[in-house]
């Protein structure tokens, strides 16, 4: 039997209307906002391979390649690592979900919009969330948090290395053994800092970090790398229920993950090659020399700012090298200006986030697009576009 289809569009406005939604059409931007960032052509080119199938031999020994390449972007010897299927919000879902049971008192560290999400999160599994907050664009000192710890002897401490909205980057300096001494499992947000920045999750005794594919790895959003370490399992096999998630059940996910190879979703294997090349790509220049390139690249930025009269939301000895928050200029609409830049020049910077909402630009500087050639680009744009640059 044929199948009847609905006639073509025949209005002008419907034919362009369906042209500005054909994915072939999208335009090309330059994505110096909080994320995504652009993916690397090489990337794309893995992704464009035909997918085998989730449970081919060649497939799984590419998962395995994937997650040793993780356990290197993350300084890390955890056996439970792997990339979930979905964006870095499942995989920090994937850790509490897992450690999390009603009652256990889990302490916030809150100095900017995912702060608050980690609180929201954790309270949905029922933990007792108890919140230490400063005010965006500052960090906590150990002191701080070990005062914290002290007084609440949490379960867990959730911390956000890099915050996003803020363009802070938080201090971990002696925060891993604090932890240690008082019992507390310690949960850090790597989202803006894996590839980025430096990271040491096992010198540091980090028990659990999640991230996502499309920062500073340049590969497109749609899987968030998740790591368990050991003391992350024991809290795990000490649970009293199950763990209330099916999908995001670490348990489950790592009997597909690790040897046992037993069927849990269909995994989505373009993504994974993706993120194979995007983690070889990183591992190929080393970890050293890319974080040395986003600190080079940042500190060009901020002098590029600068040199055009504008003021920095972070002091500098907190400034995130991928993530910088500038302050928009009085008299200037920063949402209607950072449109007409994209609309124009085809370059992405981000809007504020929470209390920095409309008071200053976010501009990302992650994976591949932290190049010298970027830089000069925006702050070229920025002294041509705006009044008054200097
Ligand atoms: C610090 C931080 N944590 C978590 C997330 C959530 O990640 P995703 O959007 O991939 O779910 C983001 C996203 O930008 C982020 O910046």
């Amino acid at each position: 039997m044929t199948q009847t289809l609905p006639p073509p569009a025949t209005s002008a406005v419907d034919q362009a209307h369906r042209l500005s939604l054909d994915p072939l059409a999208m335009p090309e931007r330059l994505l110096l906002g909080p994320g995504p960032s652009n993916a690397h052509p090489d990337v794309l080119a893995a992704m464009a391979r035909p997918p085998v199938g989730h449970l081919d031999h060649t497939f799984l020994r590419l998962m395995g390649e994937v997650q040793e390449l993780l356990r290197y972007a993350w300084q890390t010897d955890n056996r439970l690592t792997i990339p979930v299927s979905a964006t870095g919000s499942a995989a920090w879902e994937t850790c509490i979900a897992n450690t999390v049971e009603r009652g256990d008192t889990f302490l916030v560290a809150i100095n900017g919009y995912f702060g608050h999400r980690m609180a929201d999160m954790a309270s949905r599994y029922g933990a007792n969330v108890v919140i230490i907050k400063k005010p965006m664009g500052q960090a906590f000192s150990l002191e701080e948090l070990e005062a914290a710890l002290v007084e609440h002897q949490p379960r867990l401490l959730g911390l956000i290395h890099a915050e996003t909205s803020a363009g802070v980057l938080q201090p971990m300096e002696g925060v891993g053994e604090a932890c240690r001494r008082h019992g507390t499992l310690l949960l850090l947000d790597t989202v803006t800092s894996l590839g980025g920045v430096p990271l040491f999750l096992d010198r540091w005794g980090v028990d659990m970090s999640y991230s996502c594919s499309q920062k500073c790895l340049s590969c497109p959003p749609g899987l968030g790398p998740v790591t368990i370490g050991p003391r992350a399992e024991e809290r795990l096999k000490s649970r009293t229920g199950k763990v209330p998630n099916w999908y995001l059940d670490i348990t489950l996910l790592s009997q597909y993950w690790g040897s046992d190879r037993v069927y849990h979703h269909t995994a989505p294997v373009n993504m994974n090659y993706g993120l194979r090349e995007a983690l070889r790509l990183l591992a190929e220049e080393g970890l050293d020399a890319a974080w040395q390139r986003h600190r080079r690249n940042a500190e060009l930025l901020w002098e590029g700012l600068q040199s055009l009269g504008l003021k920095l939301a972070v002091d500098e000895r907190l400034r995130l090298p991928t993530l910088t928050t500038v302050y928009i200029p009085e008299g200037v609409d920063g949402k209607a200006f950072a449109r007409s830049l994209l609309d124009e020049e085809g370059v992405e910077i981000g809007c504020g986030l929470g209390d920095f909402a409309g008071k200053v630009w976010r501009i990302g500087l992650m994976g591949q697009n932290s190049a010298a050639e970027n830089v000069e680009r925006l702050i070229d744009l920025l002294r041509q576009r705006l009044p008054g640059a200097a």
